[in-house]
């Protein structure tokens, strides 16, 4: 039996997150459906963040509300969380549907000083000290926590960060209540195989010494072309677990400069495939993925002409 790889669906939030134009939350709710139909394990729904910084994702608590009905029992639903009031308003999400409609909540940090500030107005230490409550709260409320970490090869504003400060933030997590996964997250897309291996690496060892099973989850935005070669390092290195993108949507706005704006994931198809082909099952329905991804692209491309007042 080929060993199974866990695939996160990231486009409702990453994918969205940097869009310029409205999406609906009944559109956003057709994605959500039509991923969930594709067999992925997991998709990241939205975010609860302030509006005033992500407001494409303000209405996360109503598409929550929305897939209440029609949420399918082999799908995780999650969201990012960054702060206590983000927690509570996913839990006030659950309190409503009266299950785990939300089964995970993600914090998330960066390996970059600067990428933390502009990302969260906080710096790392800052951030840490943010998610002690809010972990703790997510575990007593039987939900699971990832922990993203950003930058973990470059910082659009710091250039190459050490594998080391990687590592020290890993474990910093793992501190944390609750914490069984560490999301690493190569924001702008800047890994290649040699560095990717060499980040996993580091994280891998320190896990290793502090006797740590976290799983380690790999998040590759896909700007020059490497993320494929990427994958297949870190298949090799032991890693089971990846996020993707339907369509490659995906960008964090912070991570923009003047002269960039911030790459999309890697496409969830493309990451499929590049794990099918190195001898692994996923479960995904490439029908089904194709399907979603027209629909993803069907989406974004109509908000792009839509005023901003036409969802109000
Ligand atoms: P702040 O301005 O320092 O927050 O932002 P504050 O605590 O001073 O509060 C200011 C206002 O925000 C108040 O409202 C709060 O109520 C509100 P006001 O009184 O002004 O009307 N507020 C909130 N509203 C809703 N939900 C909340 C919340 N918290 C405060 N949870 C904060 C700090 C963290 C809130 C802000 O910086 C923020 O929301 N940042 C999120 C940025 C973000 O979502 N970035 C993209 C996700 S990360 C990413 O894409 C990378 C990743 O994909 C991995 C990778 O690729 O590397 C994950
Ligand atoms: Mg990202």
């Amino acid at each position: 039996m080929p060993d199974r790889v866990r695939i996160t669906d990231v486009a409702p939030r990453d994918g969205l997150q940097n869009e310029p134009g409205v999406i609906t939350t009944a559109d956003k709710a057709r994605l959500v459906e039509m991923i969930a139909r594709t067999g992925v394990d997991e998709i990241e729904v939205s975010s609860f963040v302030s509006p005033r910084w992500i407001p494409q994702l303000g209405d996360a608590a109503d598409l929550f509300a929305r897939l209440a009905d029609v949420k399918p029992q082999h799908v995780s639903f999650s969201a990012l969380v960054p702060n206590e009031q983000g927690l509570s308003a996913a839990l006030g999400v659950n309190g409503r549907a009266g299950f785990l409609l939300i089964d995970k909540v993600s914090v998330f940090t960066a390996a970059s000083e600067t990428f933390s500030r502009r990302n969260t107005n906080a710096t790392i230490a800052e951030t840490l000290a943010r998610f002690v409550p809010v972990a703790r709260e997510a575990h007593r409320a039987d939900m699971a926590v990832r922990a993203y970490i950003s930058c973990v090869v470059a910082c659009p504003f710091e250039g190459p960060i050490a594998p080391a400060r990687v590592a020290e933030v890993a474990i910093r997590l793992l501190d944390l209540d609750g914490v069984a996964e560490l999301d690493l997250g190569d924001t702008i897309g800047a890994a290649t195989p040699d560095s990717i291996a060499a980040m996993i690496d580091a994280v891998r060892t320190t896990l290793d010494a502090h006797g740590s099973d976290a799983t380690i989850t790999v998040h590759l935005h896909d700007t020059f072309g490497r993320a494929p070669a990427c994958i297949e390092k870190a298949l090799l290195l032991g890693v089971r677990s990846f996020d993707g993108s339907i369509a490659g949507l995906g960008g964090c706005p912070y991570a923009s400069t003047n002269e960039r704006r911030a790459p999309g994931n890697i496409a969830t198809d493309a990451l499929v495939r590049t794990i099918e082909r190195a001898g692994y099952e996923t479960g995904v329905d490439h029908e089904q993925l194709t399907e979603a991804a027209a629909f993803a692209r069907s989406i974004v491309d109509g908000s792009r002409d839509r005023e901003p007042e036409a969802d109000a």
